[in-house]
């Protein structure tokens, strides 16, 4: 089967659930991006990625990718419009990094702003893992292997978009045209990722504070219950702020009714509504998008096999795409053919 549509690919680390900042900022995109029909869409399962900094702990790796998967399926991603890849399955995405490696240099590497910002938050100075410090590399070979023209990913990932730009203009002018340019499609709202219900910081395991795609009702109610406000607000009729609220900030970003929004946010600041009000009402509009997924989960939990069916098909679709893009890599560099 050759493609003749457009190819989108994206990819995510497999090592945790995926939690309700990740629907707003990219998996509703995906949901969108299916139903057009205008590409030949892959999603990946980036395990070799994640043992670049996991290489202590590969169980934890290898057990996230079957609850990806059931996340991806949760969410509404449908198997019978998306590939679902496994990269540690796609030997090319193993032996184009070997060529790419030599057309970029340390500095290069070093220089790319996600890469020097992780190995600050890591800790990592000179300990800094080979592998981690060439994942662009690696990223270049996962986008040029599918043959890539658009790559969703988040605004966090510019910079490695812009490395495998270079990679692919280095390659095409050495070697004659052969690799895509791909594009990123950065989520139009900037919004950046979602806060975590104590409003102290972005949505993220380590610090303990996500709503996750898999919560119950109860936990997400506990959850809702417990979220940072306005400590000032004490009394119902006291004039409360809407900025730094993140009850307000999560009806930003996923309570549909706008209009009634801002009324809502009117009659906070002027005093007059109380927090149980706002909580009830997130409750009910988070519950509404977690209800369907939490059903589609409960079903695929219960067919496991059909779970792993899937990957098992669509990674077979990603060999076949990525070893004719490695078949030409190696004509066009005119490597010794046995
Ligand atoms: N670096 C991406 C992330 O951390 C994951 C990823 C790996 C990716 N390979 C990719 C994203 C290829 C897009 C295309 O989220």
């Amino acid at each position: 089967m050759k493609t003749t549509k457009k190819v989108l690919l994206t990819a995510d680390r497999p090592s945790g659930n995926l939690h309700i900042g990740h629907y707003a900022g990219s998996l509703a995109n995906r949901v969108r991006l299916q139903a057009t029909g205008e590409f030949e869409m892959f999603i990946m399962i980036a395990d070799l990625q994640a043992l670049t900094d996991h290489a202590q702990d590969v169980q934890k790796v290898t057990t996230s990718v079957e609850q990806l998967m059931l996340d991806y399926l949760a969410v509404g991603l449908d198997p019978q419009k998306i590939h679902f890849v496994l990269q540690s399955a796609i030997p090319a995405l193993y032996e184009l990094p070997m060529f790419y490696a030599n057309l970029v240099t340390q500095a290069r590497l070093e220089r790319n702003p996600t890469v020097k910002n992780e190995i600050k938050t890591k800790g990592y100075r000179r300990e800094v893992p080979v592998g981690f410090v060439n994942y662009p590399i690696s990223q270049a070979a996962d986008i040029t292997a599918f043959g890539a023209s658009l790559v969703p990913v988040g605004a966090d990932q510019a910079p490695m978009l812009e490395q495998t730009r270079e990679i692919v203009a280095t390659f095409n002018r050495l070697y004659g045209e052969t690799l895509v340019m791909p594009e990123a499609l950065i989520p139009e709202q900037a919004r950046g990722r979602l806060v975590g219900i104590d409003g102290a910081g972005k949505m993220s395991k380590s610090l303990g504070n996500c709503i996750y795609l898999k919560d119950s009702a109860e936990e997400l109610k506990r959850k809702i219950n417990s979220m940072y406000t306005d400590p000032n607000h004490i009394k119902v009729s006291d004039p409360g702020k809407v900025e730094g609220n993140v009850v307000f900030m999560y009806l930003d970003a996923f309570y549909e009714n706008k209009k009634h929004l801002a009324e809502l946010k009117a009659q906070y600041r002027q005093g007059g509504l109380g927090d149980m009000v706002l909580k009830k009402l997130l409750f009910e509009c988070l519950d509404g998008i977690l209800a369907p997924m939490r059903e589609r989960r409960a079903y695929y939990e219960q067919h496991m096999d059909e779970v792993r069916g899937y990957l098992r098909a669509g990674t077979k679709r990603a060999r076949e795409v990525t070893d004719a893009t490695l078949a030409a890599v190696k004509h066009a560099m005119g490597i010794y053919q046995l």
